[in-house]
């Protein structure tokens, strides 16, 4: 079987470093190692758009912000397809479909989406377009037949009411979908990376994100007001690694051979250490005697190997923005071409191709014609 890869993100805002290591670094590195016959990454503007439906300037503005962090990032438009979802009207089709396989009951019992509904606080109010969100999910995944979905472990609902989707319709019409996996981040730290300010979640509305595009003083001012362990008052106190966000960060983002490129970190005025790996470090932050600010320059050195590159990368792109829609527009072109030959077979299998289907006239012409 052909190993497909789709996943995408709504356009609510730039992305951030829990983004990155939930999925998007993982994406560039699956794009690279040539393991796969078909990548798409797409930008869920449709999507966005459900829970935006009145601030529709924000979701295009921020479009090209999505393209611009995933070029910076390093996906590259020659070997992963990277679109737009409003602009594969063969999605709509297939979600229209879909609906009748999936009953109201179901999607309320959507963990996710249960969630969601209480945070956006929409109480008797939802939009139908929010609430069957899953639906239109399940036909970004199936469009493009992929089996692979790297994504977040929020996003684990969407993925088994997508399987259910194509299990209903294979077993309804014939075995035309194909059913996802979804790929999580193997790192526990990646899974959910939590705000600057040591809350659950990164999120815009909190103020708590570390920006792929934010410039060097400003993830040097958020990684200096970062959360650490409120117990650690005296640099001489043992410090707790577990909830200490800085240090969820480096589990995150460090390898072994930062401690040698940024060993300057750990030489101060009173204190010099030298560590060799992130278990060192963490051991003598318990003992006492490490202070903050030494491990915030580190992980802030860490922070930037990642991020400099990345933000060179997205200047450069930011000077040609007609070439990046254009490498969005072909992007889409592909992908409809894709998704509309899997819509071809969802109507030909569920007896919906009528004009193509030269034996049902020829068929029924004779049944009239003996009647
Ligand atoms: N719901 C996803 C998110 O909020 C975005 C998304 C839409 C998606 N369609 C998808 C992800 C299909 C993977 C596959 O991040």
């Amino acid at each position: 079987m052909k190993k497909i890869i789709l996943t995408g993100d709504r356009p609510t805002g730039r992305l951030h470093i829990g983004h990155y290591v939930g999925s998007l670094r993982r994406r560039v590195e699956l794009q690279n190692s040539g393991e796969y016959d078909e990548i798409y990454v797409f930008i869920a503007d449709a999507q966005a758009l459900t829970d935006n439906i009145d601030n529709p300037e924000k979701v295009r503005q921020n479009v090209i912000e999505v393209a611009l962090d995933y070029l910076a990032a390093g996906l590259d438009p020659e070997k992963t397809t990277i679109f737009i979802q409003s602009q594969i009207p063969e999605l709509c089709e297939l979600s229209f479909y879909y609906m009748d396989l999936v009953t109201v009951s179901r999607l309320q019992r959507n963990p996710t989406v249960k969630t969601e509904i209480k945070m956006r606080g929409f109480n008797e109010s939802i939009p139908v377009g929010f609430f069957t969100y899953p639906i239109s999910q399940a036909a970004d995944i199936t469009a493009f037949k992929a089996n692979i979905v790297p994504v977040g472990e929020d996003q684990e609902p969407m993925l088994e009411q997508a399987r259910e989707i194509v299990r209903k319709f294979n077993s309804v019409y014939g075995p035309v979908l194909v059913e996802p996996e979804i790929l999580l981040p193997e790192n526990s730290a990646c899974l959910r990376l939590p705000g600057t300010d040591g809350k659950a979640k990164m999120s815009k509305s909190l103020g708590n994100c570390i920006y792929l595009s934010d410039p060097s003083d400003v993830v040097w001012a958020k990684v200096k007001g970062m959360y650490t362990d409120p117990g650690h008052l005296q640099v001489s106190d043992p410090g707790k690694v577990e909830g200490n966000t800085v240090f969820t960060y480096l589990d995150a983002f460090c390898r072994p051979e930062h401690f040698g490129r940024f060993a300057d970190c750990f030489v101060g005025k009173k204190q010099s250490f030298t560590f060799n790996s992130l278990d060192e470090l963490k051991d003598q932050y318990r003992a006492g005697g490490l202070g903050d600010m030494m491990v915030k320059k580190f992980l802030y050195e860490v922070l930037e190997d990642t991020l400099a590159p990345m933000r060179a990368r997205r200047a450069m792109f930011e000077q040609d923005i007609p070439a990046v829609y254009e490498m969005l527009r072909k992007g889409c072109e592909r992908a409809r071409a894709k998704a509309s030959k899997t819509l071809a077979e969802v109507r030909n299998a569920m007896k919906i191709n009528y004009f193509d289907d030269a034996e049902l006239i020829s068929q029924q012409s004779e049944m009239f014609k003996n009647k």
